[in-house]
């Protein structure tokens, strides 16, 4: 989704403006652009291709200067041409970039047009660039971050934005509400971005900004206000090291690189958990833990599918009665309060507009107990709860969710057995079995991941196919609707998952001898159950592609093509057997030849609604 980079320093900015317009690609976007105060007014350039793309232009154009903004933009109000592009320009004094959305652009352009303002873009951004140059027009100190706190004052919606203006050549403004937008402290400059990834090697210093703070920029220093006018002063991070490289490696692409880290990203999220105690979730949670009597969890996409696992893990490991819900229908719902139940927000970003507004809504409405679960460490999610756990997943790139995904099941898990062991459910053996189970996972996953030439001849058929069914049951219904996610987001094969004795209640009406069925077969106590399943779909001539655990006794035969699995993991089999779907969607994607890690019309971080 939409990524902002600004800058100002002592030097020429245009290379720090598209290198982190570079590592914000990743976001997903369909135009960029750059824009520069240059020979003492703004110049621009913009394009509908991609960030190398507009490197090469910019540099055709010479463009060059000391404060800037630049922008990647995933459209939302007008198509994906030039024109929409950022920067947005107002008379030639203001150059703003905007992520997120205005829900009152109408009346505002309207009140803007009718005051003379000409609209060249059909985006909900130009609304803003205009607002800030009629409200510095009318103010005679013609101050520029006097303009922007009131220009903000008549928004509605969600933005993060960068804006500089023609009279005031040393500043750079960023102001966030609703969208993330971070400060970037570097030795000959400072810089503003929507991920401190985009800055890294540029600044070694952080703030991550509040709602509602306005953070003015100069060479000299960086000065914040809060969302009342006064200064703010907000906590200095270091940057933090992470040793999962954000470069390619000897990988095709990030998706695939991910999927290889699990193992050493699993490693690391299990090696800090030596025992079971609630501090893993935040100094609070001991007595959070103890004042709940059920769990509410909110996420979106794959993260909500992850919370779905783990419904069945607190019910049967903790005995908490669990409940699950997309985010985007919870937050416009009219629900039952109890008090008593914890909010769990589940998210890679952390900031994911709908989980966000969720979690907001639920505490509006009276739930005091808030926990998120996230891979961004200090995204707003996290900063907005009582407790948190990271997952510690790194940097993921590629826009399928993969080992945020197993991460977060580990996450989720370790919260089964803390909240078992503080209602007495879980004993010292359950424990140290578990944990021994979860020290043993990443060796587990290696075994998993040697089955890809396997899976890539599953992918030359699958590739030629236009429709999927995956089938699980229990704890495997969640992977099944995960390996159908993945599968349809990055391959572009429509796929449906369906727990699988839910088959016979309208769907076998679709099993022909052209449907691939992808089973997923644990050896656990429904196994006898899936073989019925399996049954149907044969007897209707279906193509079963089933991911048997060993000793489920399920062989290949004529329509039955099998991917032995080691021994079943027991309740942390969904970890091993969403892998072999991650890495099915990801192979059959490389045979439809589909761009995998920036799938058409998708983003990473869904940042507006
Ligand atoms: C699918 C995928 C998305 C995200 C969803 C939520 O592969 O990545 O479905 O899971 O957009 O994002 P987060 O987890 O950042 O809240």
């Amino acid at each position: 989704m939409c990524g902002i980079v600004g800058a100002v320093a002592q030097r020429d900015i245009v290379g720090v403006l598209t290198e982190g317009l570079r590592r914000l690609e990743y976001r997903g976007y369909d135009s960029c652009g750059v824009a520069v105060l240059q020979h003492g007014a703004p110049r621009r350039v913009r394009s509908i291709e991609r960030v190398a793309n507009l490197a090469e232009q910019v540099e055709d154009a010479r463009l060059s200067g000391t404060i800037g903004v630049a922008h990647t933009r995933w459209a939302t109000h007008g198509a994906p041409i030039t024109d929409n592009a950022h920067p947005i320009f107002s008379r030639d004094e203001i150059a703003l970039v905007h992520n997120g959305i205005i829900e009152n652009h109408e009346p505002l352009r309207d009140e803007l047009k009718a005051l003379g303002y000409a609209f060249e873009s059909d985006t909900d951004t130009e609304v803003i660039a205009h607002l800030i140059h009629h409200t510095r027009e009318e103010d005679a100190s013609r101050d520029l971050l006097t303009a922007v706190q009131r220009a903000l004052q008549r928004l509605r919606g969600a933005y993060a934005i960068a804006v500089f203006a023609k009279s005031e050549p040393d500043r750079v403004i960023g102001a966030r509400a609703g969208s993330p937008l971070v400060v970037g402290m570097g030795e000959r400059g400072n810089y503003l971005a929507s991920d401190a990834m985009a800055l890294s090697g540029t600044a070694e210093h952080f703030i991550f900004l509040e709602e509602g703070d306005i953070a003015v920029l100069s060479c000299n220093g960086v000065h914040i206000v809060d969302r009342d006018g006064a200064t703010a002063h907000r906590e200095v991070q270091a940057q933090h090291a992470n040793h999962y490289a954000t470069e390619l490696g000897p990988y095709r692409h990030y998706m695939q690189k991910e999927i290889f880290e699990q193992p050493d990203v699993v490693a690391d999220a299990t090696e800090r958990v030596r025992s079971i105690t609630p501090a893993l979730f935040g100094a609070k949670a001991q007595r959070a833990f103890s004042e709940i009597d059920s769990l509410l969890l909110l996420a979106c996409g794959t993260s909500y599918y992850s919370a779905l696992t783990a419904k069945y893990w607190f019910e049967s490991i903790a005995g908490i009665p669990t409940q699950v819900e997309i985010a985007s229908e919870y937050r416009y719902r009219e629900s039952v309060v109890n008090p008593c139940a914890m909010v769990v927000v589940v998210s890679q970003s952390g900031e994911t507009a709908d989980t966000l507004a969720a979690l907001k809504h639920a505490q509006e409405i009276g739930h005091h107990h808030t926990l998120a679960i996230c891979n961004v460490p200090h995204s707003s999610m996290m900063r907005l709860t009582e407790l948190h756990y990271s997952t510690g997943a790194g940097p993921e790139i590629g826009v399928a969710s993969t080992k945020a995904f197993t991460t977060q099941l580990v996450a989720l898990f370790v919260l089964a057995l803390t909240l078992g062991k503080e209602r007495g459910r879980v004993s010292t053996d359950d424990e140290a079995h578990a944990l021994r189970q979860l020290h043993h996972l990443p060796a587990a996953l290696n075994s998993v991941l040697a089955l890809e030439p396997q899976i890539v001849a599953w992918a030359q058929a699958l590739a030629r196919k236009d429709h999927a069914l995956f089938l699980g049951r229990g704890v495997h219904y969640p992977i099944a609707l995960e390996g159908a996610l993945k599968l349809k987001e990055i391959s572009y094969v429509h796929a449906e998952a369906y727990p699988a004795g839910e088959l016979k209640h309208g769907p076998l009406a679709i099993v022909t001898n052209e449907m691939p069925v992808i089973t997923i077969a644990p050896n656990d106590t429904l196994l006898e159950k899936l073989k019925s399943n399996m049954q149907e779909v044969r007897a209707r001539g279906g193509q079963l592609y089933v991911l048997a655990d060993a000793g489920t006794k399920i062989e290949s035969s004529d329509g039955v093509r099998v991917i032995q699995l080691p021994g079943h993991y027991g309740p942390l089999s969904p970890i091993l057997h969403v892998v072999p779907l991650q890495l099915l969607a990801y192979h059959t994607a490389c045979v439809r030849g589909t761009d995998v890690d920036k799938p058409r019309n998708l983003a990473k971080s869904v940042t507006v609604e």
